[in-house]
């Protein structure tokens, strides 16, 4: 196994923070979740919010559910328009690099079995939600960790667009948490639904999922 090496850095950026990974990792073993406020290195922030401005509107969709042949918008459930990270941008590569050391971070904390990060760019205008929804189906999907950065400064309560995280379906309250840049969430895809407040300023985010490799003969999963 390839030692994770504590000085090592993406490129332009400060070391990475191990100590950050070692907390979001007892936090998922815990409690399921981990709400980490300025978790996410400034540059980092900052180059990924610049890149989402640059990206020409057009390349922006309205978010559906499912993927494929079963995509569906779906404007009752949300209303928000995605852009897929890639590796093309130079914000898109590093973002990806820092999500790997998290990866390989939590798999050999956790023994997951990550395996692969799919994640898009999120635009929530002013009244746009995303009601109540799980991001896995237990035993049908192969979604296993779901993670949200954002890149808003100066957010308070009063902006709304808070994800709010719930324990379980019967759960009324839940955890809010203010879309503030540089805060950082992950939590178990199958264990908690969880919704965005209708947003009363732009609101943007990152909002990815770790994946298990549920690959079988017949069909690749997720597609090679
Ligand atoms: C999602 C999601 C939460 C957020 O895109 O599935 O739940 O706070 N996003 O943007
Ligand atoms: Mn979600």
């Amino acid at each position: 196994m390839v030692a994770l090496n504590n000085t090592s850095s993406v490129r332009g950026l400060s070391p990475i923070d191990q100590s950050l990974f070692a907390l979001i990792a007892q936090d998922i073993e815990k409690r399921g979740f981990s709400i980490r406020p300025a978790a996410l290195p400034e540059v980092l922030t900052s180059s990924l919010f610049e890149h989402q401005q640059l990206i020409e509107a057009d390349k922006f969709k309205h978010a559906g559910i499912g993927r494929g042949d079963t995509y569906l918008k779906n404007e009752f459930v949300r209303t928000d328009e995605i852009c897929w990270v890639t590796n093309d941008s130079q914000a898109g590569r590093d973002w990806l690099d820092w999500i790997s050391h998290l990866q390989r971070f939590l798999n050999r904390r956790l023994y997951l079995g990550l395996f692969s990060f799919e994640s898009h760019f999120s635009h929530y205008g002013p009244g746009d939600y995303y009601k109540r929804h799980y991001d896995a189906f237990r035993g049908e999907a192969n979604r296993v960790i779901s993670i949200v950065a954002y890149f808003n400064s100066g957010w308070t309560q009063a902006d709304g667009g808070e994800l709010v995280i719930y324990k379980d379906d019967d759960d009324k309250d839940g955890i809010n948490v203010v879309p503030l840049l540089g805060t950082l969430v992950a939590f178990l895809s199958e264990e908690f639904p969880h919704e965005v407040l209708s947003t009363k300023r732009d609101r943007y985010s990152i909002a990815g999922w770790f994946r298990v490799n549920t690959s079988v003969t017949v069909k690749a999963d997720p597609p090679l």
